[in-house]
């Protein structure tokens, strides 16, 4: 099955929202990724320890929160009322941690392409990675709207994937990874209807080309700087993922 999302028409994906403009990882910067004329938007998600999906990209909470310690140590109740705004800016004091199924119908709302990128905190173990991909296959087999686009889900946790994709045939994946080997891309061909999303600074003309012609849509991440965001989109990958961007002069988009 090929891949049947559709590319954004400006070849960015607000990473984190759009985490040079709002907190990053909050309602309020997916609301801003909206306002800038962003089509798709990427956020992360891992487990609190009373297995809610929450949106947040550290396992800890001391760099984007008023807390401290791992998140997945934490109620999310408690989660919930901490502040995950005012490190980034005091105007933004008040904002908290989403949860995606609390938070869902109001992102739905935005009508967005979403990326959910599931992280796993290293030291956690195959319950965690069950559940949490348990979370996210009942999210979206009995909880996603059917007039919204299916999100593309990812992750460098590889096998969490495939097991998502088992329970939901038509799920879109998608493959982090730092460096784009011949495994990923083998992998990534064999599955089906996957993308391969790779770490920008190791990606070279040649593996562009070899996603391509395999017709493995390729997401890129992360791309502040104009000119290198344009010669990426230029050259045909699907989207690149920017704190900052909001356009980009491609014209013709040659998306595989
Ligand atoms: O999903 C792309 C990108 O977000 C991966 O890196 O650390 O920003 O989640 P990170
Ligand atoms: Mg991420």
């Amino acid at each position: 099955m090929t891949f049947q999302l559709n590319p954004p028409s400006n070849g960015l994906i607000g990473h984190r929202g759009l985490a040079h403009f709002a907190p990053e990882n909050t309602l309020i910067g997916f609301q801003m990724a909206k306002s800038k004329g962003l089509e798709w938007i990427e956020f992360d998600v891992q487990l609190s320890n009373d297995n809610e999906l929450m949106i947040i990209h550290d396992h800890n909470l001391n760099r984007t929160t008023n807390g401290n310690g791992l998140i997945y140590e934490q109620h999310s109740e408690i989660l919930s009322k901490l502040d995950a705004g005012s490190w980034f800016n005091e105007k933004f004091t008040g904002t908290t941690i989403p949860n995606l199924d609390k938070d869902l119908a109001k992102i739905l709302s935005l009508d967005l392409n979403l990326n959910i990128e599931i992280k796993c905190p290293k030291e956690t173990d195959q319950n965690y990675k069950n559940t949490l991909a348990d979370k996210i296959i009942t999210l979206i087999k009995h909880k996603w709207s059917p007039s919204s686009p299916l999100p593309l889900v990812s992750s460098f946790e590889w096998p969490i994937l495939l097991k998502i994709r088992d329970a939901l045939p038509e799920q879109p994946i998608g493959f982090l990874c730092e460096i784009l080997t011949a495994d990923v891309l083998r992998i990534a061909a064999q599955v089906g209807n996957a993308t391969i999303n790779c770490h920008y600074p190791n990606l070279s003309e040649q593996q562009i080309y070899q996603a391509q012609a395999l017709d493995i849509p390729l997401l890129v991440f992360t791309v502040n700087q104009q000119d290198a965001a344009n010669k990426l989109i230029d050259s045909g990958v699907f989207g690149v993922f920017t704190d900052i961007l909001t356009d980009t002069y491609s014209s013709v988009r040659k998306v595989v």
